[in-house]
């Protein structure tokens, strides 16, 4: 790990922006909270989208190519494109010699998010998946609480949620795009259970596709080292996203949506009920990019809340989960 007074220490950290869509319209905003940091340059494949966004965030350079954002001063990038391309700029921009913070899920595959890590590595650039709830203040004093006034191991984690809203353009619905729930949805719900109950053992899913050939909707159950897990996704049904964490001497609700934690009400076998209230800012991204910051500044190349083995376990439960119901992508 480098000293304190290593070059990237202090440093204030230049983003640019790959994908200027609304993840990144939520990245920019967030980014104005995050000490330290400038929003330099945007890249869009339709030009005016991109100046657009330039505009509206008061971004200094568009850049007409993608090689011109890679080659200029930005120190990383944020890549909010739709799943089918992440790993290809992923690589390019590690390559380039830019720090990586990717939407998620990070790739397709586990196959493609390896191809990302091993570029990674050879680049000696950091690489993290964007995802955001372990970042919330709710969830770190949810982390708190549970570690003074505890519940037991946690054995049971349920979470879910179908969005029949999205239009009928919306990328979910693509298979060309990385499409359907698992890949949409799915990725906080496999964090979830990942970080509750630990390494993964079995997936068994039941599910259905639309025409298009995506899943419309999904049951996922999860056998992990301590407990299981019943995650569902859809984009056919309308359901609650809240999220249910079962112990011997109690159990916890993290309310909708509890990706955007802001609420939870913990239940003991005492009876106590113990409400958790933390209002989060700036739209929520800001929290994970300041962690992401922050390792930039320590010289770390990987995330020791968002580890490579916790993003590729996450890959692997969706691809198992997706592939079970015949969900395959072009080039798969
Ligand atoms: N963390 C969160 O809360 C959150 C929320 C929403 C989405 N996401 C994630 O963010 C990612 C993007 O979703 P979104 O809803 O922001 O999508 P979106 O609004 O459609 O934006 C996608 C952006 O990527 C560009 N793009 C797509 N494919 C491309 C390609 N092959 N080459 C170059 N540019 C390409 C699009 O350009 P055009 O405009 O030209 O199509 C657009 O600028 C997904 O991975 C999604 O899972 C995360």
């Amino acid at each position: 790990m480098p000293s304190a007074d290593a070059p990237e220490a202090q440093q204030e950290i230049r983003f640019g922006i790959i994908g200027p869509g609304r993840a990144a319209a939520r990245f920019a905003h967030g980014l104005g909270a995050v000490a330290g940091t400038n929003l330099a340059a945007v890249w869009g494949r339709n030009p005016e989208k991109a100046n657009a966004f330039a505009q509206r965030f008061n971004v200094p350079e568009t850049f007409a190519s993608l090689d011109d954002l890679l080659t200029s001063g930005v120190d990383a990038v944020y890549i909010a494109t739709h799943p089918d391309s992440h790993a290809e700029f992923c690589m390019r921009a590690l390559a380039g010699h830019k720090h990586v913070l990717c939407e998620k899920p990070a790739a397709l595959n586990e196959r493609q998010l390896e191809q990302i890590l091993s570029i990674a590595q050879r680049h000696d650039r950091l690489f993290m998946e964007a995802m955001k709830p372990p970042f919330f203040p709710l969830y770190q004093r949810l982390r708190e609480h549970l570690q003074t006034d505890p519940i037991g191991q946690i054995g049971f984690v349920r979470a879910g949620h179908s969005d029949s809203s999205l239009a009928a353009d919306y990328p979910l619905h693509f298979p060309e795009l990385g499409g359907g729930g698992i890949l949409g949805i799915g990725p906080y719900e496999a964090f979830l259970a990942l970080d509750w109950l630990g390494a993964l053992k079995q997936v068994h899913t039941l599910g259905r596709l639309s025409p298009a050939g995506v899943d419309a909707f999904a049951v996922i159950h999860t056998e992990h080292e301590r407990g299981f897990a019943q995650l569902h996704t859809g984009l056919d049904l309308l359901s609650h996203g809240d999220a249910l964490l079962s112990a011997p001497l109690g159990y916890v609700l993290i309310h909708a949506n509890w990706w955007n934690p802001t609420r939870a009400t913990i239940h003991y076998l005492d009876r106590r009920i113990v409400e958790l209230h933390e209002p989060f800012t700036a739209g929520g991204f800001n929290y994970e990019t300041a962690h992401f910051c922050d390792l930039v500044r320590r010289g770390l190349r990987e995330s020791p809340e968002i580890p490579h083995t916790l993003s590729l376990a996450m890959a692997r439960l969706l691809e198992q989960a997706r592939t079970a119901l015949g969900v395959r992508f072009p080039g798969e």
